[in-house]
């Protein structure tokens, strides 16, 4: 017999305009598509042209017509600060109708880009859907960036206003995003014309006169205004992403699309309804808050949890069951990153205990690979169904899991399941030839991707073709390495490019090299990701110095880390570096990573047969050795 999920993912691929139609039934639009699905300019595929909806709209006032306006939207719940706030539909609609009508009283319109550089605060949920009322197209850049790579999203998505806030907290430590701000507009080519500042009672930060103003000041006495329509295809938001090299990549979201996924995923991947509780334990700087923190939950008329703290420490690793019991929560999305860090403080999940947990219904992990030993820890202390999915910024929804709306089917730990409707995942060789199951290749996805998916980078259309399209002609390149079982099960190994994952949040080593190779005693240099118990991967670096460098090798180090910290964000979690005579290369010059990781991480290495000299290997292992690697026995 066919299952629910076997029979909805072939009606997805079978007839995918209908399948999208259907779901699209769902929203208010107030226009209908001309075309469901429109391939008149391949590779540029378009969903739902011709259409014209308010994503603001669908995900607070079209609940708030039809009777939801009492129930609560979004809880801000903040240990951090110790504050709890919630708000119901109707205030929220008010609230963002408001800030709406602020920014267009400062002249933004349709299509202008706003930077959103804030803490997990209620206003910077605000600010995403202020944006999306009126058209303009947000960018928020996560906090834990430093000014150079806020600079960097300054100058490429040029945005005439800037939304902050004077700090954001973190265990132990105000940081004054301010200064971080100023710093990167003085850094960058393009300059805002206005910068609207949050102050936060933990810092007040000073204003620049003329350009800043105070967020009260901003608001007082704003009207509220309606959403405006806008078109399916117009871009919701530009979200920066990590690629090969220290420039981000643009991902850019439409609105129809991206609201008719969303909207659809709630339902069909996390078996949510209108009315219950969601909680996406992310930032709102990453692509899981902006999917699942703020717009699918709300599109669905679900509850939404905002939540300014961590998984432990804040105040202990019972945090995450305080917030599921206080607020009902039903469901939860985290990284695995955070359940590592939970069980090491509390490996027998005692603080579980001390909690209500009988809303609780499905743990959802994402953002990095998930080790089968996390999911079954959280698997056994919780007594619900962990369900690793798999996805990434560029399509803002996952590609792959185990969609719990369609009926589960059997969990294979270190598996995200099977391919969601919509995705035509294959596992390519060199030659794009499928290979069999059990076979590692590079993972694809079959064109068209499915509704919500990047339709381009943020004026880069031929950095989109490069990027995902030239590798495997016809198909998208997902980045990631892994196979199919004979089950048709996805196993997601590791990234085919220099993209590293550290506590869930992506990074380029490429960027962290740049950092490496601009200091002035550095000749040449490598950062490869090793495996580590609680974030996954951090970046460890290898550096050899310039002929005549006799300054110590420890000093070095520290500048190395500092600067890295300095130019790339406390968020790249650089901390190790050692200091060689050589790298390992091959006789073609090519930096032997892969080989640098495996002994970083006391794995099994074949010598490669093209390194130019073996006795190399033998230094690095030294240099790791003294730096405390590998940690983990083989
Ligand atoms: N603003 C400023 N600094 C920030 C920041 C922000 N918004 N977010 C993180 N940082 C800083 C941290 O303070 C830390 O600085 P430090 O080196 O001085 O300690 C550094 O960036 C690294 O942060 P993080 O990766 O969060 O590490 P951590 O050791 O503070 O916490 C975890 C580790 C596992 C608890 C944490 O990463 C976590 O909760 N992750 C789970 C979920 C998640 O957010 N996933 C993202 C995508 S789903
Ligand atoms: P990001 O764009 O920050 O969401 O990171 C996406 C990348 O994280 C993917 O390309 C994968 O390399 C990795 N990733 C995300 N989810 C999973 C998962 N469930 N299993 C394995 N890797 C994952």
């Amino acid at each position: 017999m066919t299952s629910v999920y076997e029979e909805t993912y072939a009606r997805s691929l079978g007839d995918p305009a209908g399948f999208w139609a259907a779901a699209a039934e769902d929203l208010y639009w107030d226009r209908r598509w001309d075309r469901v699905f429109d391939d008149s300019r391949p590779p540029y595929y378009r969903w739902f042209t011709g259409g014209m909806l308010n994503t603001c709209y669908n995900a607070l006032d079209l609940h708030v017509d039809r009777g939801r306006g009492k129930q609560r939207a979004l809880v801000y719940d903040s240990p951090v600060t110790d504050t709890i706030r919630v708000f119901t539909y109707a205030e929220l609609r008010d609230a963002v109708a408001r800030l709406a009508g602020a920014l267009r009283r400062q002249g933004i319109a349709q299509g202008d880009r706003v930077i959103i550089y804030m803490p997990m605060v209620p206003e910077a949920v605000m600010a995403m859907l202020a944006c999306a009322r009126i058209g303009a197209v947000h960018s928020v850049v996560f906090g834990g960036f430093a000014p150079n790579e806020l600079a960097k999203r300054i100058d490429d998505a040029r945005p005439r206003l800037i939304l902050s806030a004077s700090c954001g907290i973190e265990p132990g430590r105000v940081v004054a995003y301010k200064p971080l701000l100023d710093g990167a507009i003085e850094l960058s080519r393009h300059k805002p014309e206005r910068c609207v500042i949050l102050q936060r009672s933990q810092a007040v930060a000073p204003l620049a006169k003329g350009r800043d103003l105070d967020w009260n000041d901003f608001t007082a006495g704003a009207e509220a205004v309606e959403c405006v329509s806008v078109a399916a295809t117009d871009p919701l938001y530009i979200l920066y992403t990590s690629g090969t090299t220290g420039i981000p990549k643009g991902v850019v979201r439409d609105n129809g699309g991206h609201a008719v996924a969303l909207k659809w995923s709630m339902t069909g991947v996390y078996g949510m309804g209108a009315g219950e509780t969601y909680w996406a334990a992310s930032d709102i700087g990453w692509v899981v808050g902006h999917s699942y923190i703020v717009y699918a939950p709300l599109l669905k008329g679900c509850t939404t949890i905002l939540y300014e703290g961590k998984p432990v420490g804040t105040p202990d690793p019972g945090a995450f069951w305080r917030v599921i019991a206080e607020h009902g929560v039903n469901a939860l999305f985290t990284a695995p990153t955070a359940f590592r860090a939970i069980k090491k403080e509390d490996p027998a999940g005692a603080h579980m205990a001390k909690h209500d947990l009988t809303a609780f219904r499905t743990l959802f992990l994402a953002g990095e690979r998930c080790d089968p030993d996390t999911l079954l820890w959280a698997r056994e202390r919780l007594r619900v169904p962990v369900i690793d999915h798999w996805w990434q910024t560029e399509t803002g929804w996952a590609i792959a899991a185990n969609c719990v709306g369609l009926g589960m089917l059997p969990v294979k730990p270190g598996s995200p399941t099977k391919p969601t409707p919509g995705y035509d995942v294959r596992v390519l060789d060199e030659a794009n030839r499928e290979v069999a199951p059990g076979t590692i290749g590079s993972i694809a996805i079959r064109l068209p991707m499915p509704p919500g998916c990047l339709p381009t980078l943020w004026n880069n259309d031929a950095g989109y073709e490069t990027s995902y399209l030239a590798k495997h002609p016809g198909f998208y390149l997902t980045g990631d390495a892994g196979y199919r079982d004979e089950d048709g099960y996805f196993y997601i190994m590791s990234r085919v490019d220099d993209i590293i994952n550290v506590a869930g949040h992506r990074l380029s080593t490429g960027a962290m090299e740049e950092v490496l190779a601009a200091h002035p005693d550095v000749a040449e240099c490598a950062v490869v990701g090793v495996a580590d118990e609680i974030k996954g991967e951090v970046p460890v670096g290898f550096v050899v110095t310039k002929a005549g460098v006799t300054r110590g090798e420890a000093e070095i180090v520290r500048e190395l880390v500092e600067k890295v910290r300095a130019t790339i964000g406390p968020v790249a979690a650089f901390k190790t570096a050692a200091v060689v005579k050589r790298l390992p290369k091959t006789r073609s010059g090519k930096i032997l990573r892969g080989t640098m990781k495996k002994i970083a991480e006391g794995t099994e290495y074949t010598l490669p047969a093209t390194i130019d000299d073996p006795a190399i290997l033998t230094e690095i292992t030294e240099s790791l050795k003294t730096l405390g690697y590998p940690r983990r026995s083989p």
